[in-house]
């Protein structure tokens, strides 16, 4: 995706002094960067703050990696934001979760308008809450026409949910008599995932230094390269970002050949 050197050069002024920004390969950027944005919880507790005051500041780290992915011309931006297990949370937090994500989709319309941001979300969100539905169906429409970086929010999304609802897809295609079991090749089941028409993640990033990969993207992590931080997610800003792509850039992507093959 094209980037405009000057909002680039701005918005990342002032590098922390471990970072060479001179070191940026900005034509090997990855095409689709994936973040597990994991120790909003954690973030909170250390500072005797309720958990949920931690997704709170955990949404202002998205806001600023949003920008931050469109000023390096990234085409995807994915983030987990709630996983088909986290419905076994304290009802209290699933509640707060659920009325955060429709208000920051709702505040955040203007940012996501300013850039150019399309919006998918990759789950069922036919089974979220009426009232955070509404919102998404609403804020989708608003973004409908944009034609910049895809953001696609994992929301009540399981990988293996996933595969199974592909699956079912494809049986019943098959069973119809539209397709033949021979039909049913990569391309046919990556047709049926929420990610359908998304290049797959190159860079998935997971924050808070857990080494899962938590039922995430499970088909289309298949040749990611991961970059794991200890940091937690609020705390996870531009320059963290700078640092995964820099990592990522430094790494020898083989797919199982020899050598990376050329771009
Ligand atoms: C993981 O931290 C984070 C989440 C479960 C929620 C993250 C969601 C956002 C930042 C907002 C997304 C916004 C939209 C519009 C979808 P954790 O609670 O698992 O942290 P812990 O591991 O320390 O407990």
């Amino acid at each position: 995706m094209q980037y405009d050197q000057d909002k680039f050069t701005e918005f990342f002024a002032d590098a922390p002094a471990d970072i060479d920004m001179g070191a940026l390969d900005m034509n090997r950027i990855p095409r689709h960067i994936s973040c597990i944005m994991d120790g909003n919880g954690r973030w909170a507790t250390a500072r005797g703050l309720a958990r949920t005051e931690g997704h709170k500041a955990g949404i202002v780290s998205l806001r600023e990696i949003i920008t931050a992915a469109v000023r390096l011309g990234v085409d995807v931006l994915s983030a987990y934001a709630f996983s088909t297990e986290n419905w076994n949370r304290p009802k209290h937090e699933v509640a707060v979760l659920m009325h955060l994500f429709a208000k920051t989709f709702i505040d955040e319309l203007p940012l996501l308008k300013r850039e150019n941001v399309r919006v998918v979300f990759l789950g069922d969100i036919s089974a979220l809450p009426s009232r955070t539905r509404e919102v998404f169906e609403y804020g989708l429409a608003e973004c409908r026409d944009h034609t910049g970086m895809t953001l696609a929010l994992a929301v009540n999304y399981g990988g293996r949910a996933e595969l199974v609802r592909a699956a079912r897809e494809l049986a019943r295609n098959v069973v119809s008599g539209t397709i033949t079991a021979d039909d049913i090749d990569e391309d046919a089941i990556s047709a049926h995932l929420y990610t359908a028409g998304l290049p797959d993640p190159e860079l998935v990033i997971r924050t808070s230094g857990e080494m899962r990969v938590s039922n995430y993207l499970l088909w289309q992590i298949a040749y990611a390269e991961f970059y794991i931080t200890d940091t937690y997610w609020p705390d996870f800003d531009r320059w963290g970002l700078i640092r995964a792509i820099l990592a990522f850039q430094g790494r020898d992507r083989r797919f199982g050949g020899l050598s990376a093959p050329a771009r």
